[in-house]
């Protein structure tokens, strides 16, 4: 498959590959985005159809980037650039893959702004601030107000994520990347688990549960549908090269399908859990929630604050949080490291740094950009589509545009520009004869292109959520 980039690292196996992607696909689109939506979209018949978008368009999806990952074992660009070698559009596709580092460079920039925000958040619990804060909860509006409107300090916690996040991009896919998720992902599982254990005791679970899991039909609207599928790219890092990037470091003896099967269960396991966390507290105590967007920073605090140990919990769970950030941060980085070390020949030193600078710079414009009073407008930052501010601009354009075009280009470059001998190829190496193929190929040739499609033109025609 064209020559060998020679500095290109590989995972030592399939746990390595495993546990980097899961880590990629979990983050603040699980614990924060995706218990808001639920939320708002009320609960069970929201969660069946977000479940059916994860497996008929984001699963096939997945195995799609991993598969144009492993086949070329380049960065985005290069591998549509390899691919559509001989094709028709040949000078077009790798666009694609460049709208894929643009999107990473752009959701980096403010994902780690949010993220800066979960350290602040750990040190004030384990201060007792935040416990102390939180008997009065218009105390914690004003103190998370003013944090936000505070640039010094927007900027001081996204240099410290930012500077996390190139600390270990820059020591390489198994020594930075790989051993950093395989001690934070046990770790954050962990947690996890302590936290579901502890929200069964709380008097709100059984209510969590049957919001949850019992659907109710009435409540879903259009905007929920197009929402869910919008969200599973979100969630699973889909649309923008960063599965096709991780996937580049994938030995060729590992299936495909299998991972590509685990990861996506442990990223919706993981959402669901920490549904069942957030709900429980909050129903355990008759919270109105006004701001759903906010609950994580606002109201959780206030919650835990009322419960036997709340300064350990809460501290806990902001770890978690930042934990899961981080794991998604560094893939995002690594995208865009990875095109400067591909494309441009750059050692990885000099392309984190100098990429993760660019983005520390982009992301600081963005959080000095905070108004205390734009923010509870433009504080729908993941995902949702507020263009208040240059914050929730960014996002808007990341989450409505550029993962779903991304997503839809990748689909379509795999289903049909690609010949089915050389899919069918890639997917069974390290598997086997390949029983889902004719099913997988399928979905990627119709199913996600028509469903992202939708998508699509729901933006266009400005179709609202809810
Ligand atoms: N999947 C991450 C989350 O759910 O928070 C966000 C994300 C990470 C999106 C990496 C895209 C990406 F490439």
């Amino acid at each position: 498959m064209g020559e060998q980039v020679s500095s290109r690292g590989t995972w030592s196996g399939r746990l390595g590959f495993v546990l980097a992607a899961a880590g990629s696909a979990v983050g603040l689109g699980n614990l924060w985005k995706f218990p808001y939506i639920t939320y708002e979209n009320g609960g069970g018949a929201f969660v069946l159809v977000y479940l059916a978008a994860i497996v008929m368009v984001g699963l096939p999806v997945m195995m799609a980037e991993v598969l144009l990952g492993r086949r070329t074992q380049r960065n985005p660009v290069g591998a549509f650039r390899i691919l559509s070698q001989g094709k028709r559009g040949h000078r077009l596709w790798p666009g694609v893959g460049v709208l894929g580092v643009i999107s990473g460079f752009v959701i980096l920039s403010y994902y780690s702004v949010v993220a800066g925000w979960t350290v602040r958040y750990i040190g004030l619990a384990i201060s007792g601030r935040l416990e102390a804060m939180a008997v009065h909860p218009e105390a914690l509006q004003t103190f998370f107000s003013g944090f936000l409107g505070s640039g010094a300090q927007q900027v001081l916690y996204h240099t410290i994520f930012m500077g996390a996040t190139v600390g270990i991009v820059i020591l390489g896919v198994q020594k930075g990347i790989e051993r950093a998720t395989k001690v934070l992902m046990p770790l954050l599982f962990l947690i996890l688990i302590a936290l579901v254990a502890y929200s069964v005791t709380t008097p709100g679970f059984g209510e969590a549960l049957t919001f949850l899991f019992r659907p109710n039909f009435s409540q879903l609207s259009r905007g929920a549908v197009l929402e869910a599928l919008g969200h599973s790219f979100f969630t699973l890092s889909l649309g923008m090269g960063a599965m096709l990037t991780y996937g580049s470091y994938m030995k060729r003896d590992n299936s495909i399908q299998k991972a590509a099967i685990l990861i996506t269960f442990l990223d919706t396991l993981i959402a669901l859990m920490a549904c069942v966390v957030m709900f429980s507290v909050i129903k355990s105590f008759d919270f109105e929630v006004t701001k759903s967007a906010v609950i994580l920073f606002t109201t959780l605090p206030t919650v835990f604050a009322k419960l036997p140990g709340g300064s350990l919990v809460s501290a806990l769970f902001y770890l978690l949080v930042a934990f899961a950030a981080l794991t998604s941060t560094i893939s995002l980085l690594e995208v865009v490291s990875s095109y400067a070390i591909d494309e441009l020949g750059w050692g990885r030193r000099r392309a984190s740094l100098t990429m993760g600078g660019a983005i520390w710079l982009f992301g600081a414009l963005s959080a000095v950009s905070l108004g205390a009073n734009d923010t509870l407008s433009s504080i729908n930052v993941i995902g949702r589509s507020s263009t208040a501010g240059v914050f929730g601009t960014l996002d808007y354009l990341a989450s409505n545009w550029f993962l779903p075009v991304g997503g839809f280009f990748i689909a379509l470059f795999t289903g049909w520009a690609m010949n089915p001998r050389e899919s069918r190829e890639t997917l069974e190496e390290g598997h086997g004869p390949m029983r889902a193929y004719s099913f997988w190929h399928f979905l990627i040739r119709f199913a996600a292109p028509l469903a992202i499609g939708a998508i699509i033109v729901s933006v266009i025609l400005g179709v609202e959520y809810n």
